[in-house]
Formats: structure tokens, C-alpha cells, sequence
């Protein structure tokens, strides 16, 4: 299927087995365009597991959420970016001089090897955590203004968007503008159960509210029929974009 939806959509890796993920990939790559690859699969396999998705010709996000002294973070991103990743992201907390040392190494990188550059995505709050467990860490600010503060942070550093909650686009875009992009995990399809997702909106309503791709693990990857649930999810957000007009 080639439609826009298909390269807005991100299937998270999450299993233990290098060939369940290519089971899935191969599965699905004809629906979707980019393959989330995270800590499980990665510490176990490395970059072998991106290799798998090139080869079957998806896209990679991978998902490491690197967060050390900005040196650190700088050549971790040069690294990922030789990999030839589509997308992958740090982690905001670790402040606005590593944020722009991390964008400007892949930028110099790119340009001095000719390869295209990764978009550099900041994770802001992770939504395992509340207002109160903000507070515990001796950040008295709430969730959302905690949330619009780092990807602020994150524009300023230079950075192409950030990783947040589907209850936080509207938010990101009216502070950060609409250029700067939203990716939204925790959505699920209006049939599916939420898992320890919390704050769950489906899949065409982050869209329409402006996420620019939307990563979904167990909805598909445990469905008894993955490629089923993928098109199911594709078929709502292009109901929703309808029913817009
Ligand atoms: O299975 P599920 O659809 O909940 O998977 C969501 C994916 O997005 C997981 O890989 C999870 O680690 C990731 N994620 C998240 N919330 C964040 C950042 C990443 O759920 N704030």
C-alpha cells in the first residue's frame, strides 16, 4: 500500500527474538513504512536488528532515549547516525548543551560523509510519570508545563521534535509550531485493550489533533492477525480525516 498514513505509522519491535521481528517486518512492510527498534531488541541483538529492517526495506527509529555528558551523547549520535537510521532520540533531562551537541555532530556528520541526517527526536517527561513523581525529583512543575518547557528546550538546542503523549500535540504545536514534530506512541485502536498505557486516544484522533507519526506496539504485534490490525488502524485514521471534511 502506498499512502501517506502507511509512512506516518511506526510498529515497535518489542519482542525478545531477532527472527520474530523479521517474521513482523516482512508481514507488515507493505503497510508500514518505519520499524521502531528499542532497548530489548537492540542490547540483545545491536545493529543487526537495524540491518534486518534495511534490508527488508523499512525504516528505522531507534529508540535508545541516550541521556549522558554531551560528549557522550554526541559521538552515541554520530554512531546511530552512520547506521543510517530514519529517526532516533535523546533524552531532553539531559540538558540543552548536550541537545546541541548531539544535533550539531549529526548535522557535520551528515554533510561530511554526504548521508542524509537522521531526525533527532527529545523525549521530554516519560508518561510513566505523574505530577507527583515530577515533584519527588524535586521538579515542582506539572506534567504538561514540564512537557512544553523541554521541547522548547529542545527547539532551541536545534532538535527536529520530540516523543510525547498524544494529550500533549496540541500543546507542542501552539508552543513549538507546527514544523516541529510530534511523535505519539500510546494510541490505541478504539477495539483494542490499554495495556499499561495510561492516557490512550486512537489512532486517528492523535492524528488529528497533529502527530506527525504515531508508534504502536501490542495492538499488532500481539494481535492474532498482525497485518489485520495494521490495516484496521490505517482504515480509522482515513475514516477520521473523512469525517473531517
Ligand atoms: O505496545 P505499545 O503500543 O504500548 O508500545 C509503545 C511503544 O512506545 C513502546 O516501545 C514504548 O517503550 C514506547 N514509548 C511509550 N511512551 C513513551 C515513550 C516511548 O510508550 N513516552
Amino acid at each position: 500500500m502506498e499512502s501517506s498514513v502507511k509512512n506516518k505509522i511506526i510498529i515497535a519491535l518489542d519482542v525478545d527474538a531477532l527472527e520474530r521481528a523479521r517474521e513482523l517486518v516482512g508481514l507488515l512492510k507493505s503497510d508500514v513504512g518505519m520499524f521502531k527498534i528499542g532497548k530489548q531488541l537492540f542490547t540483545r541483538y545491536g545493529p543487526q536488528a537495524i540491518d534486518m529492517v534495511h534490508t527488508l526495506g523499512g525504516e528505522v527509529f531507534l529508540d535508545l532515549k541516550f541521556h549522558d555528558i554531551p560528549n557522550t551523547v554526541a559521538k552515541a549520535a554520530e554512531a546511530a547516525m552512520m547506521h543510517g537510521v530514519f529517526m532516533f532520540n535523546i533524552h531532553a533531562l539531559g540538558g540543552l548543551e548536550m541537545m546541541k551537541q548531539a544535533a550539531a555532530a549529526v548535522q557535520a556528520k551528515a554533510e561530511a560523509l554526504k548521508q542524509r541526517k537522521p531526525l533527532v527526536l527529545a523525549v521530554t517527561v516519560l508518561t510513566s510519570l505523574s505530577s507527583a513523581d515530577l515533584s519527588a525529583l524535586g521538579i515542582n512543575a506539572a506534567v504538561p508545563e514540564q512537557v512544553v518547557r523541554l521541547a522548547c528546550l529542545a527547539k532551541t538546542a536545534g532538535l527536529d521534535g520530540v516523543v510525547a503523549s498524544p494529550h500533549e500535540i496540541e500543546m507542542i504545536k501552539k508552543e513549538c509550531g507546527q514544523n516541529f514534530l510530534v511523535v505519539t506512541p500510546g494510541v490505541r485502536p478504539r477495539t483494542s485493550k490499554a495495556d499499561d498505557q495510561k492516557r490512550v486516544l486512537t489512532p486517528g484522533e492523535a492524528i488529528r489533533k497533529g502527530a506527525d507519526y504515531l508508534v504502536v506496539g501490542r495492538p499488532v504485534t500481539g494481535a492474532p492477525d498482525p497485518l489485520k490490525a495494521v490495516q484496521d488502524i490505517i482504515k480509522e485514521i482515513e475514516e477520521q480525516a473523512t469525517d473531517r471534511r
